[in-house]
C-alpha cells in the first residue's frame, strides 16, 4: 500500500496568523502527531456520476424558479482536478459554495445589509469525469465585509470542497478571481506566506471558453496530494 506525500506546510497556509483573529484560538496549540492510514483512509470515498441531479453543477439555475435565473455576471469555472505528478483524477467530486452577487450568502447567521436573491442558493456540486475535468456555472460573487479587523473585506471568492480517492487528497479551498485588487488586502489569503500558492489560487479569465452572449469563463485547475510511488514486487507502483 502506498501513502500520500506529506504536506508542504510551507505552501498551505499557516494556521496561527493572528491578522486573521479566529485562527488564534481554533489553531493547534501543541505539536502535530502524525497517525498512520489504513486501506479505509487510502482507497474511500468514493463517487459516481450517478449522484447528481441535472443542474448541480448550475448555480445559476439549481435555485430559481422555474423560468427564472441568478442576478449577477454569469460565468463559468472550469478545469482539471490531478494529482501531484500530473496524473488526472476522475470521480472527484467537488462541492462549491459562495455569496451572491452583492456578496451576501444565504445562511441563517449572514448579517451584511446586500440583499438576498431570490432565485440564488449559493451551492452546487459535480464529480470530475475520465479525464478529471469539471465544470460549474454560476454568477461572479460580489466582495463582502467581515469583522476581523476595522474594515476587512473578502475578496470575491467561491469555496471548494474536494474528495480525491483517499482521505489524504481531501482539500477544502477557495478560488479567487485574476485582476481582483481586493486579494492583497485579504487577512485570510495572507496566511499563505508563498506568493505563488496566492497565485494558484487565482482562477485565470479564459476568452476562449467564454460562450459568446451568455457566460465568460474563468479556468482553474485543483492539485490535490500525490502518492509516493513504492517498490511492490519488483515493480514500481502505478507505472
Ligand atoms: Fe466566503
Amino acid at each position: 500500500m502506498s501513502s500520500y506525500y506529506s504536506r508542504d506546510r510551507n505552501w498551505h497556509p499557516r494556521a496561527y496568523y493572528p491578522d486573521y483573529k479566529t485562527s488564534v484560538l481554533r489553531s493547534p496549540q501543541k505539536a502535530l502527531l502524525a497517525m498512520p492510514t489504513g486501506v479505509a483512509e487510502e482507497t474511500s470515498p468514493v463517487f459516481g456520476q450517478d449522484i447528481l441531479g441535472p443542474l448541480d453543477h448550475d448555480m445559476i439555475h439549481n435555485f430559481a424558479a422555474e423560468g427564472a435565473s441568478a442576478i449577477g455576471p454569469r460565468i463559468i469555472v472550469y478545469g482539471r482536478v490531478i494529482d501531484q505528478d500530473g496524473h488526472p483524477i476522475p470521480n472527484a467530486l467537488i462541492e462549491a459554495w459562495q455569496a451572491n452577487a452583492g456578496g451576501r450568502y444565504r445562511h441563517a447567521k449572514e448579517g451584511y445589509l446586500a440583499p438576498l436573491d431570490p432565485n440564488f442558493g449559493g451551492c452546487g456540486r459535480t464529480v470530475t469525469d475520465d479525464q478529471g475535468r469539471y465544470e460549474f456555472r454560476t454568477i461572479q460573487p460580489g466582495p463582502y465585509p467581515w469583522p476581523n479587523g476595522p474594515n476587512d473585506w473578502r475578496p470575491a471568492h467561491i469555496h471548494l470542497s474536494l474528495f480525491g480517492h483517499g482521505f489524504g487528497q481531501r482539500l477544502i479551498t477557495q478560488l479567487y478571481f485574476e485582476g481582483d485588487p481586493m486579494i492583497k488586502y485579504c487577512p485570510i489569503v495572507r496566511t499563505i506566506a508563498d506568493p505563488a500558492a496566492i497565485d494558484s489560487l487565482v482562477a485565470q479569465l479564459d476568452m476562449d471558453a467564454t460562450v459568446p452572449m451568455d457566460a465568460r469563463a474563468y479556468k482553474f485547475d485543483i492539485v490535490l496530494r500525490g502518492r509516493r510511488q513504492t517498490v511492490f514486487e519488483n515493480r514500481l507502483e502505478g507505472l
